[in-house]
């Protein structure tokens, strides 16, 4: 017998959850780099364009799909054409792989909150984060574990598992419930701080000064796109997942529309909080902003503990920092496992409880194997590009280009949307989603896969990129079809979407 579909308790558990997906590392740490490296104040208007163009637009799409189909990834792509599961299974894929790698960067996190309290990164803060604390070894695949990450990591494992085992409702709603306000009063409390701080206004000016030439640039264009799917948590499942949960009368549309504002807003705010601190730093050392290190790991952990290491009170902004990207990745952590414990519940009709001790085991073990070890942060970096770059985005195409021409279903998921929510999804939602998206984002992808070819990534080794990025989404693709394969355990086609 299949057990009931798990529900949150009502729109508000959903919203929170929604939007303690959205708001993650990629709100405090990436967006500040990426919008000062692409124009600073002119990123807004690409960032704009792009929030409404194909965020918002695919969110309702993912919102729509999970909450018409009822069902984890693969189960929702199957009940819209048999042949069409294999897209669930990858998004089920590029979920676990994310995972595997985020967990890595919220034990950081964790670690550096303890480091805040005695400033432990001392003079060299950068030297310590891939010396000392990662035992960095470079680009390959090292057995050599470093203890001080292994053990967190395992910890957090166990904790994540846990939140999964409880379910949607005593464990994703309440835990969103907890660290979600949290994370909002705690940041806050931070961004205020570096207002006052010295040079805090230089910081701002420099961040804001708009270069309009940036706006020539296609590449500004494409990190614009990629910020908005990053942080949106769209085309991969997620969003998909989390709406199925959602109750049959539920206003789905502007549910949409509140998370994507307050995903946003958190990103600006976290934006003015990054760059008045590092105007501070930049009056008391008289470096230019330009020559900090702003990008990847090394803003949250080398610039920013230099900087707390220089400031009155630094110890407290650190804790208050370091534990708001704690919260963050948490909280985003818990929504994209969700995918994958959701996916492997229905197919295989295990319980929450079996899944997380033995999927979740499984992820675990892959997870501490490559990215505890001393080469991680090699692994992460190439992973974490080739996933978001290639796969996320041909997963974003194939969605759009399924239910569009696949499946035939865009009016159908639209007059859903109409049917649910307050509020009118009008012509432009189509439009977008069955044409300009998936062309953009076509055009997008094929000059990402031009500039990974044409040049190693980062100057790595050819057949590290080969194995770690390639070959990464090769099995990913792999892993899709065999799957689909597999007869599922849960009755999955005899299912009727409610009439219009
Ligand atoms: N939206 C998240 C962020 O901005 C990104 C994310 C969420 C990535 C969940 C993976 C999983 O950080
Ligand atoms: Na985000």
């Amino acid at each position: 017998t299949t057990p009931e579909r798990e529900q949150w308790t009502g729109q508000y558990g959903f919203i929170l959850a929604a939007i303690g997906s959205a708001v993650g590392l990629g709100n405090i740490w990436r967006f500040p780099g990426v919008a000062y490296e692409n124009g600073g104040g002119a990123f807004l208007v690409p960032y704009l364009v792009a929030l409404l163009t194909a965020g918002i637009p695919i969110l309702l799409l993912d919102y729509s799909l999970g909450h018409r189909f009822r069902g984890s990834a693969p189960a929702v792509f199957r009940r819209l054409g048999k042949g069409f599961e294999p897209l669930g299974w990858f998004q089920v894929g590029i979920s676990f792989v994310i995972a595997t790698y985020y967990t890595v960067i919220v034990v950081w996190a964790i670690r550096y909150i303890g480091f805040s309290v005695d400033l432990a990164w001392g003079e060299d803060p950068a030297a310590f984060f891939t010396g000392d604390f990662l035992q960095y070894s470079g680009a390959g695949l090292s057995t050599d574990f470093v203890g001080g990450i292994f053990w967190p990591m395992l910890v957090l494992w166990l904790v994540v598992l846990a939140v999964l085992a409880l379910g949607v409702q005593r464990g994703l709603e309440r835990a969103n419930k907890i660290f979600m306000p949290l994370l909002v009063v705690l940041f806050t409390i931070m961004v205020v701080r570096a207002l006052f701080l010295e040079g805090a206004s230089d910081g701002l000016t420099a961040f804001f000064t708009p270069n309009w030439e940036a706006l020539l640039d296609a590449n500004v264009w494409i990190a614009a796109y990629s910020q908005i799917f990053f942080s949106l948590s769209i085309a991969f499942g997620i969003m998909i997942t989390y709406s199925s949960y959602l109750k049959r009368r539920s206003n789905v549309a502007p549910t949409g529309y509140v998370v994507a504002f307050a995903n946003s807003s958190f990103e600006l705010l976290a934006g003015i909080g990054v760059f008045a601190t590092l105007g501070f730093m930049a009056a008391q050392q008289g470096i230019a902003i330009g020559d900090m290190r702003l990008t990847g790991p090394m803003l949250s952990f080398a610039t920013f503990p230099q900087i707390v290491s220089m400031m009155p009170g630094g110890p407290i902004f650190g804790i208050l920092f370091f534990t708001s990207l704690t919260l963050a990745g948490f909280t985003s952590l818990i929504s994209i496992l969700q995918v994958v414990s959701a996916a492997f519940q229905e197919k295989f009709g295990l319980s929450r409880v079996q899944v997380s001790l033995l999927i979740g085991g499984v992820a675990a073990v892959i997870s501490l194997a490559l990215y505890s070890s001393t080469s991680g942060l090699a692994v992460l970096d190439v992973v974490d590009k080739y996933t978001n770059e290639v796969g996320v985005v041909v997963s974003a195409i194939a969605t759009c280009v399924i239910v569009t021409l696949g499946a035939r279903k865009l009016p159908e998921l639209r007059a859903h949307l109409n049917a649910v929510s307050t509020g009118h999804v009008g012509r432009w939602w189509s439009v977008l989603v069955g044409a300009i998206v998936p062309i953009a984002l076509t055009i997008m992808l094929l000059s990402s896969l031009r500039a990974l070819f044409s040049e190693p990534y980062e100057d790595y080794p050819l057949a590290f990129l080969t194995i770690a990025g390639w070959g990464t989404l090769g099995l990913l693709v792999v892993a899709a079809l065999v799957y689909t394969l597999i007869p599922w355990r849960r009755p999955v086609d005899d299912f009727t979407p409610e009439p219009l």
